[in-house]
């Protein structure tokens, strides 16, 4: 295969609700790679959790949920429906549970602890092991993969990533309050920025992508120039 036609990993951080998945997908889709929503697999032990009173208001039984890993499977399977992966749960599609506010509410604890992300990282690693994979999260491009060729961190102001939140909520019919979004995004940026364990922060070598003012078309008028780039340079 020529050095141009390799496929590389491409990694996507950044805050919540920057559009960080939209991106990621619009990406694979063009470039025929595989689409990797990593913070679904840090939801999808959340769901667990909670189902399992493991995690309740903001507060996760860290020892418990730890000896509970073993019993949590979690695995992508292609969606004829969306053209991307579903995510399942022990053996369950979950991709719209995955999404409901509890979940929201409850994640950013149950990533704190550094056993979960350990053995989540894990999982990542080996599904990226081949390349020709788009994986978006916190902290992709620092800890999953340091070594990745394309690093992107992404960025949008807080007012605008709360109202794409919300209007996201609004077209999936389910509950929304903008009061609610607001607190849930400031938060999750708080909590994911200042855990102990592989906080989100940008990797020396990414490359910001601050999309406040710009249209997913100009996201990627501005990624395919960065992607040349990359692979000349290489
Ligand atoms: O990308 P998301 O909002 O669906 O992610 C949900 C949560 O999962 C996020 O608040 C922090 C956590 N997460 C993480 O700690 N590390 C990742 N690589 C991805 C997500």
């Amino acid at each position: 295969m020529g050095k141009r036609n390799r496929k590389i990993i491409i990694t996507i951080d950044g805050y919540s609700s920057c559009g960080k998945s939209t991106f990621a997908k619009a990406i694979a889709t063009e470039l025929k790679y595989i689409y990797i929503d990593s913070g679904a697999m840090y939801r999808a032990v959340t769901l667990f959790a909670l189902r399992h009173g493991l995690v309740t208001g903001g507060v996760a039984d860290e020892e418990r949920i730890l000896g509970a890993m073993p019993e949590i499977s979690i695995s992508f399977r292609p969606d004829l429906e969306t053209g991307f992966p579903a995510t399942y749960l022990n053996g369950e599609k979950v991709e719209r549970e995955i999404r409901d506010r509890e979940v929201s509410n409850n994640v950013s604890p149950v990533s704190t602890i550094a056993g979960v992300r350990a053995r989540l990282v894990e999982l990542q690693r080996a599904m990226g092991e081949g390349g020709g994979v788009v994986m978006d999260g916190r902290d992709i491009g620092t800890v999953v993969f340091p070594d990745a060729e394309l690093k992107i961190f992404m960025t949008a102001r807080p007012g605008v990533r709360a109202q794409r939140r919300y209007l996201e909520l609004v077209s999936k019919g389910l509950p929304a309050d903008r009061e609610a979004v607001v607190k849930n995004i400031t938060d999750r940026d708080r909590i994911d920025s200042s855990r102990e364990a592989s906080p989100l922060r940008r990797a020396g070598d990414a490359v910001i992508l601050d999309n406040s003012d710009m249209t997913p078309e100009e996201q990627m008028v501005w990624f395919r120039e960065l992607y040349q780039r990359r692979m000349n340079e290489s």
